[in-house]
This record gives structure tokens, C-alpha cells and sequence, in this order.
């Protein structure tokens, strides 16, 4: 072995290296390189056991030439890791690229039900008045749901309401919101004017405009000086700010417990008056009932009819809620139908 053979023979290695380390396909087989080149029992040392062989001068120039060979092998590996380690990256941000500018997927909100939305739009009318809201109970008594009420127990108006009892002796689902008139009574002193809203029940064979379970508002309002006027007027404000400028009109009605009572009717909403089956020809529709609270009532809710009057309206809240949205049929509203909800956004 001579000087220029080892030397060519480091050489050849480089180049072998060199190639191999810039075609290596992965940090894996890098890895195999290093152990393969440049380790303890590697291959350039393996060159440099012929050291020995050589004449004493020559051997630190040898020495020389494989230190320079350890070096380019180094720095190839080094330099192909580098590229591997980039092209790992261009792949990844490839694969995990989030397209920043694409509109967020909606998440589904809940709403209102279209039932106490239009209870709670009521309201808001109605407290432009300055009428707060009061709740009374579902389960009623006899006494408030009807004998207050002017209803004795066999008075013919009975018919009017088609009870559910319950189990409880002198107890009944109540038939309509008018019993809370006379609890606001006995809790509150004149001037009052509430509002309440709530559930009701009646025995009832269901169709389109029938239910046995509905929601009514009733409204009720006690002062001096009260009179059918001032009824008129505010149920005015309350149809224009639901249903926009239109004629309204009382109409005689019949409740036990007002005097008068009336029906408040406002221009048809489909035809505008001219007649059409949706007001069956009239061209009215009647949005509630209301009256001049009887004095008999105010004497039961403990507010002296000689001094004080008052009046009360009452309305189905499905009705109106039918009206602002076109609803053909009252039984949509308990069917919980998403279909049906879904449109009331
Ligand atoms: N309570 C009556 C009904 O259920 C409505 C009404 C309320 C009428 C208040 C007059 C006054 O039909």
C-alpha cells in the first residue's frame, strides 16, 4: 500500500459517499450513512488501518486527506438532512393548509316559539302603557275562575266555557285568564294596570281554530274616571303597532263580567276589507273581547264601584300569532314540528 493508492482509494469513498448521501431517501437511511462513513468501526477508518504500512513521512498527509474526506461526508449528510427536513414541512403545511378566508360553518340558533314571542310582543305594546305583567295559577279555583267573575255555579253563561276538572273538590284547569283580573285586585290598590299572560284549558274537540290547551293575555285596567273610551284608544295603538294602520270597530258582545262587553274587530288583514273567506265575507276580523269591568267583579277583588271603574280585554294568543304569520292551523303551534319552528326566525 503507497501514499497514492490510499489516497486514491479516500477519494473514491468521497465520491461514493457524496452520492449516496445526496440520493438518500429518507433521515432513516442517513442515519445508516453516518454509521456506515464516519463511525469508529466505519469505513474511512477502515482506510486508515493501511496507515501503517506507510513511510513515517507520509502518514500526516494521509491523516490530512481523511479528516478533509470525514468533513465533506459531515457536511453532505448535514446538508441532506436539511433538504429531507424541508420537504417533510413542504408536505405537511401542504396537507395541514386551513383556507383562513372560508365563511365559518353557521351553528343552528334556537328562537322564540312563535307562541310567547308574539305573547312577549304583546307585552312590549301593552307596557308602552305602563301595563305590567302579572301571572296567576293554571290549577284555579271555582271561586275565581267563575263566581267572582259574576258566573254563579248555575248560571247558563257556564256554557260558555267548557271546563276540565281536577281531582281537587271546587278546583278546575282555568278556562281563561280573567280569574287573574281578580287576584290582581285583591293584591293591588287602583290605578292598576296589568297584564297576563298564560296558559289555558278547555274541553274542547280540536280542529284548526280549537285547541284544549291555548294561551290567552288579558289585560286589565282600574282608575277614576276610567271609561269605554280610553278601552277604545288603547286597543287602537295595539292593533295599529301590530298589524299597521287599519280601521277597527266594537262590536256588542256578551261576557258576564264586563258591562258593556264588546268585540274588538280590525279591518280584514288578507282582503282589506272587501270580504274574502278568510273573514268570511265580512270583511272584519275579531281580534279579542273586552268590557267594562262589572261592578259586581270589582266589588269581589275589594275596589269600591262607586268610586273606581275599570275595564279588561282578554285575547287568544294563537289567533294573533296566526294573523302576523299566516298560520292556517293553531295545532302547528304544539306540535313542535322543526319544520314548522325553523320558520320563525
Ligand atoms: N275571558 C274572556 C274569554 O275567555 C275574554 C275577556 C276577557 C272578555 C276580559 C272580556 C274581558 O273569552
Amino acid at each position: 500500500m503507497d501514499f497514492e493508492s490510499l489516497s486514491a482509494d479516500l477519494r473514491a469513498l468521497q465520491q461514493r459517499a457524496l452520492d449516496e448521501a445526496s440520493a438518500a431517501p429518507d433521515p432513516e437511511s442517513l442515519e445508516l450513512l453516518q454509521i456506515r462513513y464516519l463511525s469508529k468501526k466505519g469505513e474511512i477508518t477502515t482506510v486508515l488501518r493501511g496507515i501503517g504500512a506507510l513511510p513515517p513521512g507520509d502518514r500526516p498527509r494521509v491523516g490530512a486527506i481523511a479528516n478533509g474526506v470525514s468533513e465533506a461526508v459531515k457536511a453532505a449528510l448535514g446538508r441532506r438532512e436539511a433538504e429531507l427536513h424541508a420537504e417533510v414541512q413542504t408536505l405537511r403545511l401542504a396537507s395541514e393548509r386551513v383556507d383562513v378566508t372560508l365563511p365559518g360553518r353557521p351553528r343552528a340558533r334556537g328562537t322564540l316559539h312563535p307562541i310567547p314571542e308574539t305573547a312577549a310582543c304583546i307585552a312590549e305594546v301593552f307596557g308602552q302603557f305602563g301595563f305590567v305583567v302579572y301571572e296567576g295559577p293554571e290549577v284555579e279555583d271555582d271561586l275565581t275562575n267563575f263566581q267572582m267573575l259574576n258566573i254563579p255555579p248555575d248560571h247558563p253563561a257556564r256554557d260558555l266555557w267548557d271546563t276540565l276538572y281536577v281531582d281537587i273538590p271546587g278546583h278546575l284547569l282555568r278556562t281563561h285568564t280573567s280569574p287573574g283580573q281578580i287576584r290582581v285586585m285583591q293584591s293591588t290598590r287602583p290605578p292598576i294596570r296589568a297584564l297576563l299572560p298564560g296558559r289555558c284549558f278547555r274541553y274542547e274537540a280540536v280542529d284548526a281554530s280549537h285547541g284544549f290547551e291555548f294561551f290567552q293575555v288579558e289585560g286589565l285596567m282600574v282608575d277614576e274616571g276610567t271609561s269605554l273610551a280610553d278601552l277604545k284608544g288603547l286597543l287602537d295603538e295595539f292593533a295599529h303597532a301590530l298589524f299597521g294602520p287599519r280601521k277597527t270597530r266594537f262590536r256588542p258582545g256578551y261576557y258576564p263580567f264586563t258591562e258593556p262587553s264588546v268585540a274588538f274587530d280590525v279591518e280584514c288583514l288578507v282582503c282589506g276589507g272587501v270580504g274574502c273567506p278568510a273573514c268570511s265575507r265580512t270583511g272584519w276580523m275579531t281580534i279579542l273581547g273586552a268590557g267594562m269591568v262589572h261592578p259586581v267583579v270589582l266589588q269581589y277583588g275589594g275596589i269600591d264601584p262607586e268610586r273606581y271603574q275599570g275595564f279588561a280585554f282578554g285575547m287568544g294568543v294563537e289567533r294573533i300569532a296566526n294573523l302576523r304569520h299566516a298560520v292556517p292551523d293553531l295545532r302547528y303551534y304544539l306540535e313542535n314540528d322543526l319544520r314548522f319552528l325553523e320558520q320563525f326566525r
